[in-house]
């Protein structure tokens, strides 16, 4: 069986966050969502809409996600991979060769998957506030 994981903030789910979680998932067998929490956010100076507790609920009731836990912060990759002995981190493609996934690569194989155009958290915040 191979396991994947995957790392976010995902608020207000949409379609490009759906299709990385479907693509993510076909790398293979069984999908562990590692989801941001408020404390992390904050400390990133990111404020979301829905909590943490909504975004796991709502990451869950996707078909393509087997497992949630929460991100909270930058050092436990190293950990989540080896505690849930993850084969593939993948991540979208605007965090390709960012050193916090290439610092995985000794541990397990890591994929970037080429982002959906035009849609965004921040698009939506921004579209829907005007
Ligand atoms: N993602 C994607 N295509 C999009 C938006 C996001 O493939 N159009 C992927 C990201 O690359 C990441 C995952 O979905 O691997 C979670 O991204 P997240 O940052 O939560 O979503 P964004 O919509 O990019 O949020 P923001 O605008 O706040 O950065």
């Amino acid at each position: 069986m191979r396991r994947i994981l995957t790392y976010g903030t995902f608020d207000l789910l949409h379609w490009g966050h759906i299709r990385l979680l479907q693509r993510a998932r076909a790398c293979g067998d069984y999908l562990i969502v590692a989801v941001s929490t408020e404390e992390f956010n904050r400390g990133k100076g990111k404020k979301t809409y829905h909590d943490f507790e909504t975004r796991k609920k709502m990451l869950e009731a996707v078909r393509y996600v087997d497992l949630v836990i929460p991100e909270e912060n930058w050092e436990q990759k190293i950990a989540d991979v080896k505690k849930y002995e993850v084969d593939s981190v993948v991540m979208g493609s605007d965090w390709a060769g960012n050193p916090n996934f290439e610092v995985l690569r000794p541990h397990c194989e890591v994929i970037y998957l080429d982002r959906t155009e035009g849609i965004s958290t921040t698009k939506i915040k921004e579209e829907l506030g005007q």
